[in-house]
């Protein structure tokens, strides 16, 4: 008889449908790996799973071969120095920002990061002074930090240590972040870049396929975290961080990164990262070459589906993430997440009536397919239901609208903690991150006051049953005690 294993059972019952995955990680199975001629690690997976045997080589302190696969992140990202990281970006944030900002001083930072940043703030209590994206207002959801806000900050606060933004967001978009690293070295500061979701963008720029936004290697960023899993061709949890200047120190990013990564590094996690390498510098052109390819036939079948709008190539857009909406047929973001679900097509996340495909180096003309004949079936099913007044993608469907990030004041970061119901925290202090995930970023941060539109909004993602990390089964939230 079958053991019961409700993970393993989840996974390979998963597998066994083919799924089509517009989600990370961005290896979208093993066809990959087998194109390229590694059937033999996927073979031996279990018996590859070792530690540090003699000839392994050891993460913090690398010499040997786990050096040699540094040195050639190195040399595709054309950084100082590169680092294997097996606890995600996250790990590698947490790591750059204790390197960077001493105990207790002041950190400049987007106010829509990526919640291992508000962590890092946590550990050794840095003080941070929010820089607020814009708001693409047509679309809804966050756009690019505006360099003047970054500008303004370093000048009122000059005992700033160091700036970190995301770039690309969860969406895609991406700052200016030339113009930003302009900036923080002229008032002698460190720029950390989160580019979790941006790991390809050197890659197209390395192997000249034009058309993507600048990595932030290439934009004067002194320090880089490139979740690989997110779009390359490594496992889940794998990334690497790129040091491209010289005002940090190796060894200070060395020590932290021992403090944060687990001491039993996973050497499928780093073999993964070393055939992603491998792939990249036989094969990177011809690979960016047919993912630019797919897209750019994407994106011109998909202007022939009657109804289905999507964010295109606009500048400073990374349009590897497909962002699309059939909201003019009254289709919601969830309603049609349900309805790809028939295609086993599996996305990567929805907000109101947006929905976002997150393309990879794995994905191939046939899932491009897949999904143009599913929209396009789904468009013709609904065209009876067009909604005859609506301009542009709407976010009005369901609580998963978007709510902006308002600049708020912060208080001092409460000591004692209660909870309470949701609607009754009005007014009073958070003292726990509210999390909507995805995207993973703080809705309500420590120090900040609870409004009772965003506890709304909180109940009503609750009730969707969307995941909100920070509010309980119960449905309260952590605040401040008198
Ligand atoms: C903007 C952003 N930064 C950082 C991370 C963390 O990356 P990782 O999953 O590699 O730890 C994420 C994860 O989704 C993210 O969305």
């Amino acid at each position: 008889m079958r053991l019961k294993t409700p993970i393993q059972d989840f996974l390979v019952d998963h597998a066994r449908v083919n799924p089509i995955s517009f989600h990370m990680p961005g290896h979208k199975g093993s066809a990959l790996y087998k194109r390229y001629g590694f059937n033999e690690f996927l073979e031996h997976y279990m018996d590859c799973d070792i530690t540090e045997i003699i000839g392994a080589d050891n993460l913090f302190q690398t010499e040997g071969i786990l050096q040699e696969a540094q040195d050639n992140y190195a040399e595709l990202y054309d950084s100082k120095k590169s680092y294997l990281l097996i606890n995600g970006t996250s790990g590698g944030i947490i790591a750059a920002i204790l390197a960077s900002v001493p105990k207790g001083k002041k950190l400049i930072m987007a106010r829509n990061c990526h919640k291992s940043v508000f962590n890092a703030l946590t550990l050794t209590d840095i003080q941070p002074l929010y820089a607020y994206p814009g708001l693409i207002r047509e679309y809804g959801i966050s756009g690019a930090i505006p360099p003047e806000e970054i500008e303004a900050l370093l000048k009122n606060n000059l005992d700033a240590e160091a700036v970190i933004l995301p770039s690309p967001n969860y969406y895609g978009i991406c700052s200016d972040i030339e113009a930003i690293a302009e900036i923080v070295h002229r008032y002698d500061k460190v720029l950390i870049v989160d580019q979790a979701h941006g790991a390809h963008l050197k890659m197209f720029s390395r192997f000249g396929v034009q058309g993507l936004p600048k990595s932030a290697e290439e934009s004067g960023a002194d320090i880089v975290i490139n979740s690989i899993h997110k779009t390359l061709a490594s496992y889940t949890q794998s990334a690497v961080l790129n040091i491209n200047t010289d005002r940090v120190s190796p060894y200070v990013i060395e020590d932290k990164l021992q403090c944060i990564e687990s001491t039993s590094p996973s050497y499928l996690l780093m073999a993964s990262l070393d055939i992603n390498a491998a792939i990249l510098k036989a094969h990177g052109h011809e690979l960016m070459r047919e993912w630019a390819d797919h897209l750019q036939y994407f994106y011109e079948e998909a202007k022939k589906i009657e109804c289905l709008e999507f964010i295109g190539k606009v500048p400073g857009m990374d349009w590897t993430k497909i962002n699309f909406s059939l909201g003019k047929l009254g289709i919601s973001g969830d309603e049609l997440e349900t309805m790809l679900l028939k295609y086993h097509i599996f996305i990567e996340l929805y907000t109101g009536d947006l929905v976002m495909c997150m393309t990879g180096i794995g994905n191939s003309r046939a899932d491009i397919e897949t999904l143009l004949n599913a929209l396009r079936e789904i468009s013709e099913d609904h065209k009876n239901n067009l909604l005859t007044e609506k301009a542009g993608i709407k976010l009005e469907n369901g609580p998963t609208q978007l709510l902006t990030y308002k600049k708020s004041r912060l208080y001092e970061i409460p000591k004692n903690k209660i909870r309470v119901p949701l609607l009754e925290a009005e007014g009073l202090i958070c003292a726990s991150s509210v999390i909507p995930y995805p995207p993973g970023i703080p809705l309500v941060c420590p120090g900040e006051k609870f409004e009772k539109e965003t506890l709304h909004y909180l109940k009503a993602l609750r009730e969707n049953k969307e995941k909100v990390i920070g509010v309980n089964a119960l449905g309260e939230v952590v605040v401040g005690a008198e």
